[in-house]
């Protein structure tokens, strides 16, 4: 039943509601990274054991040319590299970040493979360190074909990784038609913070474009009423949508009167936003405003709040 629902959307594209039959979706952030580490095969699968409707991978390249699930370019907190001392000498500054690091775009795929994932966030679960690789994307989405879920793909530095050589663009694509993701197929959205990497995108695919918008409110690189003519919908920082004093900034009507669904990140058991009792609370809260899905680090409560499909 769930499967058939996600499937309309994507028949219809329907503009404003995130799913065909209204209930919001959960979409599993990092996958279940509450839990385990990070984009890796495991959190994912765990993602999708919870319930998830869809899976997250943040997307970065290696330096021939593979499309791998990190958060990050660097690598330092979310893997073993610093352990590593064949790696030693490829710690390095790059725009962006003061401190020294490794970045995924310097090491081949299989130098990457040799690496192990770790928990980045303080106070969550460590034993599963130093277990589990770095998957490429196309693990992922074989993952999620054979599970009938959704995949919501966001490309990384889109526009400092094409000075590098890799365009997102044509892997992102094909890879997603080869495993049968996008209009006619298995449900996707492409998510990003860089509006001109959106732009280019519209031009080339049908598939949903969510435009990412960052954490200050006033400092946006483009309006809802901009982002409504590449985008499909918009994916805010959840304070943007209630302020500190719990109010609704009317953000999620704003962009319904425009024709955009709203996906809110990031909902986090261990990290509830400010002035919500608990996890629950604000998760009602937002659910409560109209969002058509939430990125969640912990799908099980999500899915318990809004309730099962
Ligand atoms: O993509 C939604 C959300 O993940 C954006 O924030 O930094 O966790 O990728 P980030
Ligand atoms: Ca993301």
């Amino acid at each position: 039943m769930r499967l058939l629902a996600v499937l309309l959307f994507c028949w219809v594209m329907a503009p404003v509601a995130a799913m065909a039959d209204g209930i919001p979706i959960v979409i599993a952030h990092r996958g279940a990274s509450g839990y385990l580490p990070e984009h890796t095969i495991e959190a994912y699968e765990k993602a999708i054991d919870l319930g998830a409707d869809f899976i997250e991978p943040d997307l970065v390249f290696t330096s021939d040319g593979v499309l791998v699930a990190r958060h990050d370019r660097w690598l330092d907190d979310s893997t073993d590299v610093a352990d590593r001392p064949e790696f030693a000498a490829r710690k390095t500054v790059k725009p962006g970040k003061a401190e020294p690091d490794w970045y995924a775009e310097d090491f081949t795929f299989a130098e990457l493979r040799t690496l192990r994932a770790r928990q980045v966030f303080p106070g969550r679960r460590k034993a599963d360190d130093g277990k589990f690789l770095i998957p490429r994307f196309e693990e992922i989405l074989e993952l999620a074909r054979d599970a009938q879920v959704g995949v919501y793909p966001e490309a990384k530095d889109p526009a400092a990784l094409a000075a590098l050589g890799h365009d997102f663009t044509a892997p992102l694509l094909n890879a997603l038609g080869r495993y049968g993701f996008g209009p006619g197929g298995l449900p996707v959205f492409i998510q990003s913070f860089d509006p001109d990497f959106l732009r280019g995108l519209r031009n080339r695919t049908r598939i949903p474009l969510v435009m990412l918008v960052g954490v200050v409110a006033g400092a946006e690189s483009v309006t809802l009423e901009q982002m409504a003519a590449f985008a499909d919908g918009v994916g805010p920082y959840k304070a943007l949508l209630i302020d500190p004093q719990g109010q609704d900034t009317g953000y999620v009507k704003r962009a319904h009167r425009l024709g955009l669904f709203v996906h809110p990140y990031t909902f986090r058991d261990d990290w509830v936003g400010e002035g919500f009792a608990d996890i629950r609370a604000e998760l009602q809260a937002f659910l409560a405003l109209g969002v058509d899905g939430l990125f969640t680090d912990f799908v099980d409560t999500a899915v318990a709040v809004r309730g099962v499909r």
